[in-house]
């Protein structure tokens, strides 16, 4: 197979179109060492049949021919699909006449040569084109790559999710039973053990899941429609409940969120991990109030303001150092502030992304010991002209 770091030199072709035979003989030796196959044609409609066979990556091309001149040939070429993209130079007497005409083609990728042909400018254009066609093709072959193992990490996770989670539900299962059941046959050291058994499954089934939604996040792309932000923030405090209610925190919501053109999905992640952060990272001392509102126009960045709505998350949790802000957006990343929370270092991670593919921002201010405030930019309000 062939992997990205080691690929091959894709094969180049070159066609040389000229109804003069000596012409097309001089071309070739000009150009035979170059590492190209060449090919040539000594009309305009054999240079057409052989560029629907052979995938060219430059064209050398004749403009005084009989019957079909270059020019009408080149025409051809750029209204096919398939030909469309195919540099060519036209080979020409200087005139000015000419000169004028290659402006019609200024789009494409052209060039031109003056006869008599110098034989190191020939080389020289050519090389360039060629070298020009390989990058392309190997930017090509990069992307086909990067889609398969995009392909292959989007099976990889769907099979690790099943398969690991399906052993880890057996395991915790069992061991509730062995606490439930069967406890009295077993000592306190024995029920420690079974206990810690329990809680380890539950920390690997959250890191799978953690895991799956970050996986998640950077293989498919976002589906955008409407995303009522009030209406998802009031889900994940609803789910947050049995949490905020073990720790005596609040969750206060001080504006009414707009309904905006994103991914509802990616919008629920996204809230649930900043607002769970704010709650989970509270200090001992101080029960955990998380704040969400907007932030006023002014304090938008200028250019996005008009086309992002900002909205501001903030806690009164333990905080973190200045220097330790940049870091904390990699993934498995956690501060020594998170020793003692339970955490596997993905949430920001995957908020950052969802961001990304927003094409919104992410900014971060915090005092150690006082609290942290997250101000995320998003697309601006959901309007007709989403929906087209
Ligand atoms: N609101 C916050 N207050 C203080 N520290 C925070 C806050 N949010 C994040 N952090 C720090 O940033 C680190 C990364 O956060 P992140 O949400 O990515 O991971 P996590 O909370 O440790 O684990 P999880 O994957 O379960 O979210 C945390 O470990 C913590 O050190
Ligand atoms: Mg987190």
């Amino acid at each position: 197979m062939n992997r990205i770091g080691e690929r091959r030199t894709p094969e180049l072709k070159m066609l040389i179109v000229d109804d003069r035979k000596e012409n097309l003989i001089a071309m070739q030796r000009i150009l035979q060492s170059l590492e190209c196959e060449l090919f040539v044609a000594s009309s305009g409609n054999e240079a057409l049949s052989l560029t629907l066979r052979h995938d060219f990556a430059l064209i050398l091309l004749d403009v005084h021919m009989p019957e079909m001149d270059g020019f009408e040939l080149a025409e051809i070429l750029r209204s096919n699909e398939e030909t469309k993209q195919i540099p060519i130079i036209f080979v020409t007497a200087s005139n000015k006449e000419e000169q004028s005409v290659f402006k019609g083609y200024e789009s494409g990728a052209v060039d031109y040569l003056f006869k008599p042909v110098n034989p190191d400018i020939l080389l020289s254009k050519v090389r360039v084109f060629l070298e020009l066609n390989m990058r392309k093709k190997e930017l090509e072959c990069i992307q086909s790559e990067l889609e398969r193992s995009n392909e292959s990490l989007k099976e990889f996770a769907q099979v690790v999710s099943h398969d690991l989670r399906n052993p880890l539900n057996v395991i915790s299962g069992l061991s509730e039973l062995l606490l439930v059941r069967h406890s009295a046959g077993l000592n306190e050291k024995g029920k420690a053990y079974v206990s810690q058994i329990a809680e380890t499954a539950g920390r690997m089934t959250a890191l799978i899941a953690d895991l799956l939604s970050y996986a998640q996040v950077n293989a498919k792309a976002a589906v955008v429609s409407e995303a009522d932000l009030d209406e998802i923030v009031r889900l994940v405090v609803a789910d947050l409940s049995a949490t905020l209610e073990q720790c005596g925190g609040e969750v206060q919501v001080l504006d009414k969120l707009p309904v905006i053109a994103a991914d509802s999905t990616q919008m629920y992640q996204l809230f649930q991990n900043l607002i769970g952060n704010g709650i989970k990272y509270h200090r001992p001392d101080c029960a955990p109030i998380v704040r969400i509102s907007l932030q006023a126009p002014a304090d938008v960045p200028e250019e996005r303001s008009g086309v992002s709505v900002a909205i501001r998350i903030e806690d009164n949790g333990i905080g973190m150092k200045d220097d330790d802000i940049p870091h904390i957006f990699s993934a498995f990343r956690r501060l020594d502030n998170a020793r003692g929370y339970e955490g596997t270092g993905l949430g920001l991670a995957t908020v950052q992304k969802i961001v990304e593919t927003h094409r919104g921002t992410l900014a971060v201010s915090s005092t150690l010991g006082q609290g942290t405030a997250f101000v995320i930019t998003l697309p601006a309000e959901w309007s007709q002209d989403n929906a087209s």
